[in-house]
């Protein structure tokens, strides 16, 4: 448990390193090789005052709970971790709908991620569709009732942009 809140910390710090670090080029290292390389202008989510409202309120460990009870049957968030029924949400907000290229999608995500236009999953949208997967994207291959409540779903959605950008 501490080993892990000294590991955030320190990707919290590397991160505002990065950030700050402007007149810098960019490093050369290639990147590890369980970590995405994450796209430019990618939203990058360190700690919880740097998300947009509301998840800027989430309570990260009922977020973490509601993942662990709802999601990790079929999803990880850990970059290392390969997909498993459900496509590794790691970097989720940092790709476009349908966009881990080493998942088999459904034909219907295929299709969504044909036509919708965002260029990233957005928080609202994750929302919509976590609030009730059959009328979001009837024929997905995401068999999930949904989640009914709105505050699990903000803590959950807001855990999840932090960890997946870890
Ligand atoms: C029964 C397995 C299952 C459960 C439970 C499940 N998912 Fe999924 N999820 C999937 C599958 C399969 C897909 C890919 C959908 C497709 O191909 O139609 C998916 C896709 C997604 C995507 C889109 C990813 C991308 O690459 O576009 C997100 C975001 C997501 N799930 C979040 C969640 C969250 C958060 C939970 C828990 C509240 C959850 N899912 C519960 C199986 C599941």
């Amino acid at each position: 448990m501490k080993t892990k809140f000294l590991s955030t910390l320190v990707a919290s710090f590397a991160l505002l390193a990065a950030c700050n670090d402007g007149a810098q080029p960019a490093a050369e290292t290639p990147a590890a090789e369980t970590e995405v390389s994450w796209p430019e202008g990618a939203p990058r989510y360190a700690s919880r005052d740097e998300l947009p409202a509301p998840w800027n309120e989430a309570d990260l460990s009922a977020g973490q709970a509601a993942f662990e009870a709802n999601c990790v049957r079929c999803h990880s968030v850990s970059p290392s971790v390969p997909s498993t029924l459900g496509p590794n949400l790691h970097g989720v907000f940092a790709r476009a709908p349908g966009g881990l290229e080493s998942h088999d999608y459904s034909p219907a995500m295929d299709e969504f991620a044909a036509t919708t236009d965002m260029t990233y999953w957005i928080p609202e949208e994750v929302d919509e569709w976590l609030a009730n997967p059959r009328s979001y994207l009837p024929q997905s291959a995401m068999f999930f009732d949904g989640l009914a409540d709105e505050t699990q779903r903000r803590d959950l959605i807001g855990w999840l942009m932090i960890e997946s950008s870890k």
